[in-house]
């Protein structure tokens, strides 16, 4: 008779070896979902090689030649950062691809979501120095093509318009993806003012995007960026499963920690305040986590109205019908929320401005509402000099108004809280603590 050991051995080596195999197969995703954000470009490139090389001449004000260190300059002038990874002689957010069989260079994910923080480049932390309405004006001008783009991708540096192009490209589209020749006359808004969220917050989340309106495993919803005319279904239905892997790539992303000394005895103290004035909204830290992935009404929220009320109703209407919503037997709907989502907080010290147009540049005036500057301006660089230790957050200049002239590259560079979509009002849980509460919430919430 066989010893009754050997069994229950076997299933022992089995049972350890099954997590082992699932655990494989998902490194290997990430590891592939990595290279394809690290080498592939999934939309053509409208420009030719040419163009990084003589975009200068249409910077302002005018200068006479290429500055000297020209990459260097070039990533300053359009808030763009050098990747942590091999990507040639390019910044993180471009690179070479193709327009048909022609060579040229394109931009990728890494354009809005490669970010950098205290001098150091991170992929999935937003981009919050990006002057993207400069970035394509001037590329499609050293192309030859014209500077007009379509709609306004961004008012401000380090936001975007990313709610008009999704409006825009799926306007070309029927729901199978082919192409319109009229084309949706939807409403083309330029006051949506959106900041980028970190990537590695979705592992947390059961919904994403500022309002929670689509779910957080949708692997299509993220393809919408690939919306370009030149797209087909045929190259969707291709690039499904790169994008599966892009996602466990995402989802397996962590928080970069805060590098500077933190007072435990104070962050104790923010701990226990933050769990009676924060938790219900924003979940517990530590091992033992918690998120409730909570979307909090207009009403209650207070923020800035107008991205919430700002996509049209019919985009939601077509994307559900569309293929983006079919990828499995019940969909993933787009679906219409009461107001934002309260993001879970990881990393937060690395991710100002805050809130989801970018309107409050520290942590300390998220938490105390009458401190907000009204109208003001910031380096877009992102050293140690940049960063306000003390808030937590970017340094700012503070101006009394707008500057009525001057030339657009300068005026990006202003934030002005009174213009449409950039509201810097509501969210006033912090403004009841007193200030050594404050800085006890925020000495805890530098060690998310
Ligand atoms: C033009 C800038 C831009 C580009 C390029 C871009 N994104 Fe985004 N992304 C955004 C903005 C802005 C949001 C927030 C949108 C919202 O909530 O309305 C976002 C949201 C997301 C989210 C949801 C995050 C969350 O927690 O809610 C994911 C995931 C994402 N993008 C993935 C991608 C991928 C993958 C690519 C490349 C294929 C990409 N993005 C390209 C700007 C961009
Ligand atoms: C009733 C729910 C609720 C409570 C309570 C609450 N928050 Fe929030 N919080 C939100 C929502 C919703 C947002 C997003 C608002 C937006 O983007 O317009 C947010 C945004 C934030 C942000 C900005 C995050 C980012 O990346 O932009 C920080 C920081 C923050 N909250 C900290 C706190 C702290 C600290 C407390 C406790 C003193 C707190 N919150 C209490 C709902 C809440």
């Amino acid at each position: 008779m066989m010893p009754r050991w050997i069994p229950a051995a076997v299933i022992l080596i089995f049972a350890a070896a099954v997590p082992a195999l699932l655990c494989a197969s998902d490194a290997e995703a990430i590891t592939r979902g990595k290279k394809a954000l690290e080498t592939r470009a999934f939309v053509p490139a409208p420009w030719p090689f040419a163009a990084y090389e003589n975009v200068w001449k249409y910077w302002e004000p005018k200068r006479e030649r290429a500055p000297g260190n020209y990459a260097e300059a070039f990533r300053e002038h359009y808030g763009l950062h050098q990747a942590p990874f091999d990507n040639g002689k390019y910044p993180m957010g471009m690179r070479p691809g193709k327009l048909f069989v022609l060579d040229g260079i394109t931009t990728d994910c890494m354009l809005c979501h490669g970010g950098s923080i205290l001098g150091k480049s991170y992929v999935g932390l937003g981009n919050a120095s990006l002057d993207i309405q400069g970035f394509f004006e001037d590329f499609n001008r050293a192309a030859g093509i014209g500077r007009k783009l379509p709609h306004t991708f961004s008012n401000v540096r380090g936001t975007s318009e990313a709610g008009a192009m999704a409006v825009f490209l799926h306007s070309f589209r029927n729901p199978d993806l082919s192409i319109r020749i009229d084309r949706h006359k939807w409403e083309l808004r330029d006051d949506l003012c959106e900041d980028v969220p970190a990537w590695w917050l979705l592992k947390k989340k059961k919904t994403m995007y500022h309002t929670g309106g689509a779910n957080a495993r949708s692997v299509r919803s993220i393809m919408q960026f690939m919306l370009t005319p030149n797209n087909s279904l045929a190259t969707f239905a291709k690039e499904e499963a790169a994008f599966k892997d892009i996602q466990a790539y995402i989802l397996s992303l962590e928080a970069p920690k805060y590098p500077f000394p933190v007072d435990a005895k104070l962050a104790e103290t923010g701990r226990k305040l933050f769990i009676k004035n924060c938790a219900k909204c924003h979940g517990t830290y530590g091992e033992d986590w918690t998120y409730p992935s909570k979307v909090i009404p207009l009403k209650e929220i207070g923020t800035d109205p107008t991205r919430f009320y700002g996509l049209p109703t019919k985009l939601g209407e077509f994307y559900n019908e569309s293929w983006f919503a079919k990828e499995k037997p019940d969909g993933y709907k787009s679906m219409e929320t009461a107001g934002y989502q309260a993001p879970p907080l990881d990393g937060v010290w690395a991710t100002a401005p805050y809130f989801h147009n970018g309107s409050v540049p520290t942590l300390y005036q998220v938490l105390n509402s009458k401190t907000r500057p009204r109208i003001y301006t910031r380096s877009f660089q992102t050293s140690e000099a940049d960063f306000d230790k003390k808030k937590v957050g970017w340094q700012v200049r503070i101006l009394d108004e707008t500057p009525k002239n001057g030339i657009a590259f300068d005026r990006r560079k202003i934030y002005d809280t009174t213009q449409p979509g950039r509201g810097n009002m509501g969210h006033t849980f912090g403004d009841d603590l007193n200030e050594e509460q404050r800085r006890a919430v925020i000495e805890y919430l530098k060690t998310l």
